[in-house]
């Protein structure tokens, strides 16, 4: 597997790329458009400018990755050579059916198709492609550039061998799942401990900043979770309990009053400069 295509320039998708780049692959990322390219690139640039002024990695390896990361509209032009995609796209089951059943035609025939995805299970996109057998779950958590875990699910024993192999390659340590189950292992821990969290706060038991400061300060938590929701987009967690509730169906599965008045606000958290906290001073 040496080429890698990335479909999806936001947050997720614009650092598993560069993650497959600094790991030798030549990678393209797609976006629907210049200007999401163009915000993906530049967020990137300072990421990893910084992590060369702090000694993490060398220019020469940060120069090198870029030369091997190509930024483009045209899904077309660059399926046609990709050996592995990942679909980063946004958490709607019938946009991924849709990019999926475009990528089947696409790609070359022994080309695997992963789905970033934890809350939409690869079998839900397998049958909107012709080579079932070669799809997949490969889920990055983010900061994806940081972050080590990526969590693999499929029915094909060789493909979920040859993403394990490959999420090794990329120096990440892999979790298989042996069976399908909506946000996987570590989004149904995590998600607990937000449920509680969001419970805590429209129950009026302490504030956004007391209920964080707890998990920090008491349970070793590296963020708390409003903290953390604001870090992974509040819209994602949203989409992600939409997608989950339509699979299970039970009414606890929906997501909360709190997280829906913050969507439809469009406070997604950092990336619009305002989620549970404010990130206005920042900008
Ligand atoms: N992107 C890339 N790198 C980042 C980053 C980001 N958004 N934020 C921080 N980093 C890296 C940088 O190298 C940073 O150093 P720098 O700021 O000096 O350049 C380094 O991490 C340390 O950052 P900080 O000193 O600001 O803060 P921390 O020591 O707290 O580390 C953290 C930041 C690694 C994000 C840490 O807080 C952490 O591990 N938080 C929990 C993250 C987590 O739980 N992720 C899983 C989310 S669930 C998910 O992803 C599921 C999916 O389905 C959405």
């Amino acid at each position: 597997m040496e080429r890698m295509l990335v479909v999806g320039a936001g947050t997720m998708g614009a650092q598993i790329a560069m993650v497959c780049a600094l790991a030798g692959h030549d990678t393209t990322v797609t976006d629907l458009t210049d200007d999401a390219l163009a915000r993906a690139e530049s967020s990137l640039r300072s990421r990893l400018d910084r992590d060369v002024a702090k000694g993490r990695r060398t220019r020469d390896d940060v120069d090198d990755a870029f030369a091997r990361l190509t930024f483009t509209t045209d899904l077309v032009g660059t399926a046609s050579t990709a050996d592995l995609v990942i679909e980063a796209a946004v958490e709607k089951l019938d946009v991924k059916r849709e990019v999926f059943a475009r990528l089947d035609k696409l790609a070359p025939p022994h080309a695997i198709l992963t789905t970033n995805s934890s809350a939409i299970m690869s079998s839900q996109l397998a049958d909107a492609t012709g080579r079932p057998d070669r799809v997949a779950n490969m889920h990055f958590f983010n900061p994806a550039l940081v972050m080590r875990c990526v969590e693999v699910l499929g029915t094909d024993e060789a493909t979920v061998e040859a993403v394990v192999d490959l999420a090794r390659r990329l120096g990440k340590e892999p979790v298989v799942l042996h069976k399908e189950i909506p946000g996987f292992v570590a989004n149904r821990i995590l998600g607990a401990a937000s449920d509680e969290a969001i419970f805590l706060l429209e129950q009026g038991v302490a504030s956004v900043e007391d209920i964080d400061a707890a998990c920090r300060t008491a349970l070793g938590y590296p963020m708390g979770p409003f903290e953390l929701m604001d870090l992974t987009g509040i819209d994602i967690g949203y989409h992600a309990k939409l997608a989950r509730h339509a699979v299970t169906g039970d009414p606890r599965d929906l997501p909360s009053r709190t997280v829906t008045e913050l969507v439809e606000r469009g406070d997604l958290g950092r990336k619009t400069g305002k989620g549970f906290y404010s990130y206005e001073d920042e900008r």
